[in-house]
């Protein structure tokens, strides 16, 4: 039996491909991904590719014929949260229309397991610090409506269509495979960690602080950085927990403490043992001055435990792969 990661060419998803072949080196593992944002490159060696957008129902029934399929983990979407507030439709209609079309090709082909990759962003600007799964999700930009969505469209269809689902909330991701072959590319790039490796790599003069006046530390925004590996694991954890029976559910990831930006700044500075200048600028639309989670649920549950979660070590390996690959793959 075959595992299907849809946008398996991306950043989490390609470094979830790796992490299955590393633990389970006899698994199959194919990856779908219509290579809009992902890299071909970025596709581990031993995984089966299919070029195929998810809006294609044809394409995926195809696959699903051609392929054991026994469970999906579904990272294909728009993921840019400022992008998302110019372009809200662009967003419904690869967010939960691509998803609503894999979820009906699954249905028909009779694929049961889906473990699908949510957002902090669902829970908008949090009531309490550290965030748990069942405080109020009110998302304040389009991306994290559209993912809201789908858990929703999860939780209805879960009972009509005998699925099982796991969502998993995601804090921020950062950092790169530990080996340096796969790391993190976008372009445009607009996250902080790879934004402040630019610097020292010398693709930029310096980085502008979007906001000095948030009720914080320092005055600017926390969050709170988990690494991409122990992303994937969790991945490769909730779909073991769902072919095991387990329930469907929603699971917040991160390390449970948050670091300024200018903290983040700080840590890259000495990572790199080069000067990073600051500008400040004005805040960011639909920025929450803290997002830090309580990942006490996927610990208990899942029996997650994150390897990597200094901010040192996540940019560290982050440092590693972008000095080595300065123009991405
Ligand atoms: N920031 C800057 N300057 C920059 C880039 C970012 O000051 O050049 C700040 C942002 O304003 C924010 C922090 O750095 O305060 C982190 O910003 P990122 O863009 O790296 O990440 P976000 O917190 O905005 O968003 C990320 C993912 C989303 C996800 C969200 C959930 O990109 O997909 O985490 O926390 F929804």
């Amino acid at each position: 039996m075959a595992i299907l990661v849809v946008g398996g060419a991306g950043y989490i998803g390609s470094h979830t491909v790796y992490a299955l072949l590393e633990q389970d080196p006899n698994c199959t593992v194919i990856v779908a991904d219509n290579l809009s944002t992902g890299h071909r490159r970025a596709v581990h060696p031993k995984a089966k590719f299919y070029e195929l957008d998810i809006h294609n129902r044809a394409a995926l029934d195809e696959l699903f014929a051609q392929e054991q399929v026994e469970g999906v983990i579904h990272f294909a979407a728009s993921s840019q949260v400022g992008e998302s507030m110019e372009k809200p439709l662009e967003y419904y209609a690869n967010n939960l229309g691509g998803t609503t079309t894999l979820l009906q090709a699954m249905a028909a082909a009779d694929v049961r397991h889906i473990v699908f990759s949510s957002t902090a962003a669902v829970y908008g600007e949090p009531q309490n610090i550290p965030i748990r799964e069942d405080d109020p999700t009110i998302p304040t930009n389009c991306y994290g409506e559209t993912k809201l969505a789908v858990e929703r469209m999860l939780a209805w269809a879960k009972g009509a269509h005998d699925l099982n689902y796991v969502a998993l909330r995601y804090f921020n991701a950062a950092g790169a495979h530990i080996s340096g072959e796969i790391g993190e590319v976008h372009n445009p790039e607009t996250h902080l960690v790879p934004v402040v490796l630019q610097v020292p790599n010398g693709k930029r003069p310096g980085v502008s602080v979007f906001g000095e006046d948030y009720p914080t530390k320092d005055g600017t925004c926390v969050r709170d950085y988990i690494h991409v590996t122990d992303l994937a694991d969790a991945h490769i954890l909730a779909l073991k927990y769902l072919r095991n029976g387990g329930t469907s559910d929603v699971f917040n990831l991160g390390n449970g403490v948050g670091f300024t930006v200018k903290e983040v700044i700080e840590v890259a500075k000495d990572v790199t043992a080069h000067e990073i200048p600051v500008t400040t600028a004005p805040r960011r639309a639909g920025d929450p001055a803290q997002l830090v989670a309580s990942s006490e649920k996927a610990r208990t549950v899942l029996g997650w435990k994150p390897c990597y979660d200094s901010l040192t070590t996540i940019v560290e390996t982050a440092w590693q792969w972008h000095r080595t690959h300065p123009d991405g793959f």
